[in-house]
């Protein structure tokens, strides 16, 4: 095997992801280890990042969520620092985070979806009532977690939820509902892995039903016939390459109830803990979790 020397694996750090952030490390350290990899979990927030050179580490395993964690900061530090990283770099990183900007390059590329508008103090709001219908989905461009995410039902209230949100992070869009099915498609290197079907218990897969909830059903092999699945990956490959994701992604979809299927967002970190869904959809083929960490290893680069 390549000689990674002492590994980093980034966790933690200064979001409000960094619970799971840790759960996802103490999960890699261990698997990096079972392999023989000389691995320790270093988190950003404890141990400024600079110390990397000065404690002998050689590479970084990045599993730091949200802000300065995948939203191209710290991959800028390391790049500086010149030590290799796993995952994507600070341009895509930085596109991925930011859902407006995501949707535009996939729009501009052909990729389908959800048809959306961005909301202004001065926009038309009966005009976007009635062109996207309801319900419809209102949400800031650059939070996560469902952070800030609303379903508006009712006609005449967009503009009172566009006030609410509007001092969140990113641009406030308003998306139309696509209700048939909500699913997740990893890409390991360029290479896509089964979908996920996701049924939230609850109404729409919010914090709660990501965090505080073990109600949430995941389908993996899905429910997708083998030509919507071979749609799906080919799909999701073709959205993380739009946005120059590198290592482990996961793109995230909706199915309409008329079947089409619509790219909803990438996610150019996802979690890593052992019930997450990339080590989930990577069992189905034959790759167990310390393979999959390794996999993820290989890609680390700089520059
Ligand atoms: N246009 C839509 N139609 C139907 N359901 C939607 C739509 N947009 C969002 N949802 C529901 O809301 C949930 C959260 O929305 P979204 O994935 O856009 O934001 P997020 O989860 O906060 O982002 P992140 O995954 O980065 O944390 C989705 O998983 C889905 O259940
Ligand atoms: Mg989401």
């Amino acid at each position: 095997m390549q000689n990674f020397g002492k590994v980093a694996v980034l966790a933690g750090g200064f979001s409000s992801e960094r619970e799971v952030s840790l759960a996802s490390g103490a999960a890699i350290v261990a698997a990096l280890r079972s392999k023989g990899i000389d691995a320790h979990t270093f988190d950003p927030k404890e141990t400024p990042l600079g110390e990397l050179k000065a404690q002998g580490f050689q590479t970084a395993f990045n599993i730091l969520h949200g802000t300065y964690g995948e939203d191209g900061a710290v991959q800028g530090a390391l790049e500086l620092l010149g030590i290799p990283y796993t995952g994507s770099g600070v341009t895509a990183s930085a596109i991925g985070m930011d859902k407006y900007r995501s949707k535009l390059i996939w729009q501009a590329l052909g990729l389908p979806v959800p048809e959306f508008a961005v909301l202004h103090d001065d926009s038309d709001f009966a005009e976007i009532e009635r062109k996207l219908g309801l319900p419809m989905f209102v949400k800031p461009a650059a939070e996560g977690s469902s952070v800030g995410v609303v379903k508006v039902k009712e006609a005449g209230r967009l503009q009172t939820v566009y006030q609410e949100l509007k001092h969140l992070q990113g641009e406030i869009i308003a998306e139309r509902f696509v209700g048939g099915g909500e699913y997740s498609c990893p890409v390991l290197c360029g290479h896509a892995l089964p979908s996920i079907r996701i049924i939230p218990a609850t109404e729409f897969y919010d914090y709660e039903a990501k965090y505080n909830r073990n109600d949430t059903v995941y389908q993996c092999p899905s429910d997708l016939s083998e030509a919507d699945e071979q749609l799906m990956r080919e799909l999701a490959v073709r959205g993380a390459q739009a946005v120059g994701a590198q290592g482990c992604s996961r793109v995230d979809f909706l199915k309409d109830t008329d079947g089409k299927l619509y790219l909803l967002e990438i996610n150019t970190l996802p979690g890593m803990t052992d019930h997450s869904l990339v080590p989930k959809s990577a069992a189905q083929v034959g790759m167990d979790f310390a393979d999959l960490c390794i996999e993820i290893l290989k890609t680390a680069h700089v520059g």
